[in-house]
């Protein structure tokens, strides 16, 4: 069976407001709308957020930047033994191409509790809902965009 949740996530944007003193926060940029599906059980986001595929050279530079992705802080990638500093508080990601397809590693990278349960502490990656403590200038920005999404999502389907 297969389910369909059309998610226009654009329109769950929260507005948050400024401080006295503070820049006016900008006006939460609209998420690109994605419909999540059920697969098996497990949610995924078959279509691409982006009108561009995926480039896995660039997906690596946002999964090894500390200011974009840092993935590293919590997983290992043994192709990226390079980089300094990789955590154990996720699971390696060697081989993570062959254990997901394209779609589930998206649904992963949007938001991960949809497919680990609310207590997973991996962050949600395309978001703008939901997120507490958020620094002012985040307020209403995912962490990453569509097409960084997309470039993650490509570096981690060659991980097999
Ligand atoms: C704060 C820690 C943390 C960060 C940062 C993090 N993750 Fe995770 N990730 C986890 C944990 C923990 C899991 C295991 C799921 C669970 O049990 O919560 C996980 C699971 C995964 C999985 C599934 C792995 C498998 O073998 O099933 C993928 C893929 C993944 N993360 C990708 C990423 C990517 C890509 C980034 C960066 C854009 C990232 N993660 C950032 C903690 C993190």
């Amino acid at each position: 069976m297969k389910m369909s949740l059309h998610v226009v996530a654009g329109l769950l944007a929260v507005l948050v407001a400024p401080a006295a003193g503070q820049a006016p926060p900008q006006l939460a940029p609209a998420l690109a709308p994605f419909s999540v599906v059920i697969n098996k059980g497990i949610p995924a986001i078959p279509a691409r957020l982006s009108g561009k595929p995926g480039d896995p050279k660039d997906g690596e530079r946002v999964v090894t930047e500390r200011q974009l992705g840092n993935c590293l802080s919590c997983h290992e990638i043994s192709v990226l033994r390079r980089e300094e500093f990789h955590g154990e508080i996720g699971p390696s990601l060697d081989g993570v191409g062959q254990r997901w397809d394209a779609a589930t590693l998206r649904m992963i990278v949007v938001n991960a509790k949809k497919v680990f349960g609310d207590e997973t502490v991996m962050p949600a990656f395309y978001r703008v809902d939901g997120l507490n403590r958020v620094r002012p200038e985040f307020a209403g920005k995912p962490i990453l965009t569509a097409q960084q999404v997309e470039d993650v999502v490509a570096f981690l389907a060659t991980l097999k």
